[in-house]
């Protein structure tokens, strides 16, 4: 059911249409004068607008509510009817953004047809905008997580130039996150409503690649059965993420190159250039300036694609985040059985800072995500590990265990590490517990943590205690009493 709104100056025309809407279940608003129909738009907002195009014998209203109901926030789509149709009215009204036209006399089913197509391309277009937030939401600087002072420095660096439109270079091992602040430089510019196309240039053929990137000509190669778009076409006004570009084979470079210079692209057969408005940001997780000293990559392109370095630092060179990335991979994760939040002990928190991390983040992350799944009591300890870090802890032998001791919380191997307080590993001062924060008792702690999930829950329950109650699986006394911190069984 949507709210619509018609406006028609032909009372029996209006009621028609009115009744049939009504019929489909539709909430319709009828209106027969122009300028009260206008005045209404505000104030009803409707999803849908039915408008003749030359109502009060003029036209200059019919395009004025195509404008007005496009310009609503969230745009009403509509559709314009006109008595004496011409291609032109509807080109017109087209171009002022009404979504289509119905010819009179129409037929009852065509009108149907119409609203129908119209109110789900609405649907289609509402659904874009809602996951495009939730896209924006995902790469905020929120979910790039590091408080280590080279992190620190990233988030400088992203802040400062994400709205220009400079070429960026991101710099990093496998799995630092490049693809992640490529992302966030794109969703953090005024590009962000425009697509983001991300292109591994090393899994493609360069041929491939080539037509990939820059389109080609109907009947240029074998197999170009039509004509197509390149991904600089694609993602015109937006971004383009050119990952591991040092693969690029000498010809794509020069062409690259070409289309960093002119800010325009020709397609594969095809000599009229079509110009491009597309920010480039590329990423590499080797050194460039190896690879120019082969002869492989060009220099030329090396100082145009690094006008902003940006590069990100290796786990294993910020270990005092791994805590933090812990808590962070967990967030959410939930027990089956006992309904809690997934923990970590202390010993297998040590180990998890004490792994070298050679895939750094992403290697992190499986790993977590293999513990959760193989933990047997929503406890992530030791064993729940990959047995490669437990090799590499054995390997280090007990000169590693005492550094990793000093850094850590002084707890018992098998107790909760606590996540949530993240302290920093090995910033802390001589003595003193990482992170500089004092140490709480574990029982304290764990009360803690039990009230903010409550009244997380409680939250998401709309205020409704028992409601929460039951899907935390406790007694409405219970969670009064842990509530207040009385923490005795019921
Ligand atoms: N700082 C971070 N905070 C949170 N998650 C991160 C961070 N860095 C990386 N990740 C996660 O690690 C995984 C790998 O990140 P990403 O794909 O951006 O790395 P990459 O440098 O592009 O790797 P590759 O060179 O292998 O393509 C992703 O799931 C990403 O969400
Ligand atoms: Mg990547």
């Amino acid at each position: 059911m949507a709210k619509v709104l018609l406006v028609d100056d032909d009372l029996t025309m209006l009621q028609m249409v009115a009744e049939l809407l009504r019929q489909e279940g539709h909430d319709v608003i009828p209106f027969s004068n122009g300028t009260a129909a206008l005045a209404a738009l505000t104030t009803h907002t409707p999803e849908l607008v039915i408008t003749d195009l030359y109502f009060d014998k003029t036209r200059a209203h019919g395009l004025e509510m195509v404008q007005k109901a496009r310009a609503l926030s969230p745009p009403a789509v509509v559709i314009v009817i006109t008595g004496f149709a011409t291609i032109e009215t509807a080109v017109e009204a087209m171009k002022y953004g009404a979504f289509d036209y119905l010819e009179k006399p129409f037929k009852v089913d065509e009108l149907k047809l119409c609203v129908q197509r119209a109110l789900s391309y609405n649907a289609a277009v509402s659904e874009t905008v809602y996951l495009r937030k939730q896209l924006k939401k995902k790469y905020e600087f929120s979910q790039i997580v590091g408080n280590a002072p080279s992190m620190q420095a990233v988030f400088k660096m992203i802040e400062r130039v994400a709205n220009t439109d400079s070429t960026i270079l991101v710099l990093g091992e496998s799995g630092t996150g490049k693809e992640l602040v490529a992302r966030a430089l794109h969703f953090n510019s005024r590009r962000q409503f425009a697509p983001f196309v991300p292109i591994n240039c090393s899994a493609l053929p360069e041929n491939l690649l080539e037509s990939e990137l820059f389109g080609h000509r109907r009947g240029s190669f074998t197999g170009a059965i039509s004509d197509k778009k390149g991904l600089f076409e694609e993602a015109d006004g937006g971004t383009i993420f050119l990952d591991e570009v040092g693969s690029m084979s000498a010809a794509l470079q020069s062409r690259l190159l070409r289309v960093l210079q002119e800010r325009e692209v020709r397609r594969v057969g095809e000599n009229t250039p079509i110009y491009v408005n597309v920010r480039v940001v590329a990423a590499s997780n080797e050194p460039l300036e190896t690879r120019i000293k082969e002869g492989t990559f060009r220099e030329d392109l090396y100082y145009r694609l690094n006008v902003i370095a940006i590069p990100l630092p290796s786990l294993r060179e910020r270990r005092e985040d791994i805590p933090l990335l812990v808590a962070h991979f967990l967030k959410g994760n939930v027990h089956s059985d006992t309904n809690r939040p997934v923990q970590v002990t202390r010993q297998a928190m040590g180990i998890l800072c004490a792994h070298d991390w050679p895939g750094n983040v992403r290697e992190l992350e499986n790993a977590i995500e293999r513990a959760v799944a193989l933990c047997e009591d929503g406890i992530i300890k030791a064993e729940d590990l990959p047995p490669r870090l437990l090799a590499s802890v054995k390997a280090a032998g007990p000169a590693a265990d005492a550094q990793l001791a000093a850094t850590l919380p002084e707890l018992p191997d098998s107790a909760l590490y606590p996540l949530h307080a993240a302290p920093a590993v090995g910033s802390a001062p001589d003595g003193e517990p990482a992170g500089g924060e004092p140490i709480v008792p574990m029982k304290q702690y764990l009360q803690k943590q039990e009230q903010i999930h409550l009244n997380q829950t409680i939250q998401q329950c709309g205020g409704n205690k028992e409601q929460a109650a039951m899907l935390l699986g406790i007694s409405m006394a219970t969670m009064y009493r842990r509530l207040s911190g009385d923490d005795k069984e019921a």
